[in-house]
């Protein structure tokens, strides 16, 4: 499919069937976010994959979670990550970030849905998966099989600002 069709077909999924997501697929998904370009080739991106009901159920107490049967935690090594010399930005974020917008596209590809999650509690997160002092939770990715009605492709045009406010060419106004 193209591109742009399978990105204006992507829209935040909030509830699921009670499908599991079959291993290829979640492999294939894991693989899109293990390609990614990350800044200096650093690679500070790690997943947590969780998948098991035992754990799934922690998300409760985290987040507000929607119920996915598969759900990925991206964190970053903040030592890892690149720094830009003039200010000491760090890119963990953005490498997380690439990783999370390509899993959450080849989700889409594989039929999927998705939702990317930024609510949550980071303690509470590190505290009931673990999570090494070395690494931050940056974003979490629920990933399924959509239940309900989808979200229109062609809703971009009352759901998002006008590309003119967005969009600069050679100059900004
Ligand atoms: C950085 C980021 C953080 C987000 N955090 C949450 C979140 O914590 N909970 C949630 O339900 N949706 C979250 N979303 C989903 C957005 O709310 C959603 O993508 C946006 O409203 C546009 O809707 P659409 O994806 O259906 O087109 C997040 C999306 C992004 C990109």
């Amino acid at each position: 499919m193209d591109f742009n069709e399978l990105a204006k077909q992507r829209y935040a999924v909030r509830q699921y069937k009670p499908l599991k997501v079959e291993e290829e697929k979640m492999k294939k998904i894991i693989e899109a976010g293990w390609v990614i370009p990350t800044a200096k080739n650093l690679q500070p991106q790690r997943f947590l994959v969780v998948n098991d009901e035992n754990e799934l159920v922690k998300f409760d107490k985290v987040t507000r979670y929607h119920g996915a049967p598969l759900v990925i935690i991206v964190c970053s090594d903040r030592e890892t990550a690149w720094r830009r010399p003039y200010d000491n930005k760090d890119t963990m974020d953005i490498d997380a970030t690439i990783a999370t917008t390509h899993m959450m596209m080849a989700a889409q590809d594989l039929g999927l849905g998705s939702c990317w999650i930024t609510y949550f509690d980071p303690e509470a997160l590190k505290k009931e998966f673990n999570i090494p002092d070395n690494l931050e939770a940056i974003n979490i990715l629920e990933i399924g099989y959509a239940d309900g009605e989808a979200k229109s492709p062609d809703r971009h045009k009352e759901m998002r600002k006008p590309i003119e406010e967005i969009v600069f060419y050679n100059k900004f106004k």
